[in-house]
């Protein structure tokens, strides 16, 4: 029997249980092979791929087509995982047919199980037209990076009473209108904390402290891929940069030192001369 993928039911019953739950980002398959390999139970197709995979300075420039091919290639290296696909820049703004089109392009081409889009109140009469549409919604608010242009950087958000009561009552917006669970960016732990304790379905931290229902991290960062940027949140488990960089000059080395490929790596006709 082929193995079932959790539900978002069951993403909702670890918050009732008080099971911490863990997200990471992919958007490949051999990295979604290694994480299905896991106990991590939600993998999200970010669309940070602008930023650690295409070299942008922003998640602004990706595509519905760049998060389609890889939700795909994602889904194809998960038996286990819920994939989540995010929804870029301006693929839910529109009106509400072209978000329900890119929506379904991400679920039925791409085959994820879910989507992500950003935004409280305003977006909550969306995400209902799509919840209502049998499509299972996460919300993300806080640092809203699709925003970064209005927000006037990458800086942690609601730190003002104001403010904090507005991404509460996003929070209780985006519950009302369906989501399953809410991404909460870079605020302050102790607002993670009331808008948690306010709702019913699980709140995911990046950046938000240890009071969240769950976390997520971008693959790159907690691996340390990149030896220029390691987020302050996400933490250190390795150091990838430098054992690859090492491994690449060892394979150079031997390549002009003529030692690398050797017998073990060749080919002969004395064996295989009968069978082509
Ligand atoms: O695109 C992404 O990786 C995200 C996470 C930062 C939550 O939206």
């Amino acid at each position: 029997m082929t193995a079932r993928r959790i539900t978002v039911h069951q993403i909702q019953q670890m918050k009732l249980k008080q099971e911490p739950i863990a997200m990471v980002t992919a958007y490949d398959y051999t990295a979604a092979k290694i994480i299905d390999t896991t106990n991590i139970p939600m993998v999200l197709v970010g669309d940070s791929m602008g930023q650690v995979v295409l070299g942008f300075d922003s998640t602004i420039p990706v595509t519905v087509e760049d998060i389609v091919r890889a939700t795909s290639a994602v889904v194809r290296g998960t038996k286990r995982c819920l994939v989540v696909a995010d929804m870029p820049f301006l693929s839910y703004q529109i009106d509400p047919n072209t978000t329900l089109k890119n929506a379904g392009k991400l679920i039925q081409e791409g085959g994820a199980q879910a989507v992500k889009l950003e935004g409280g109140l305003s977006v909550a009469p969306i995400v209902k037209k799509l919840t209502e549409s049998g499509v299972a919604v996460m919300g993300h608010i806080g640092l809203t990076p699709q925003s970064v242009h209005q927000l006037g950087g990458y800086r942690v958000q609601g730190k003002s009473k104001f403010t904090a009561n507005q991404l509460l009552r996003d929070a209780v917006s985006l519950q009302e209108a369906g989501v399953f669970s809410i991404v909460l960016e870079l605020i302050p732990l102790e607002l993670a904390k009331e808008i948690s304790s306010n709702l019913d379905i699980p709140t995911i931290g990046i950046g938000a402290g240890i009071h969240c229902d769950g976390q997520v991290q971008v693959f790159h960062d907690i691996l340390g891929l990149d030896p220029d940027f390691r987020p302050k949140h996400s933490g250190n488990y390795a150091d990838l940069s430098s054992i690859v960089k090492r491994a690449l000059q060892n394979y150079s080395d031997e390549v002009t030192g003529r030692k690398f490929p050797g017998h073990e790596q060749s080919f002969s006709w004395s064996k295989d001369k009968k069978n082509d």
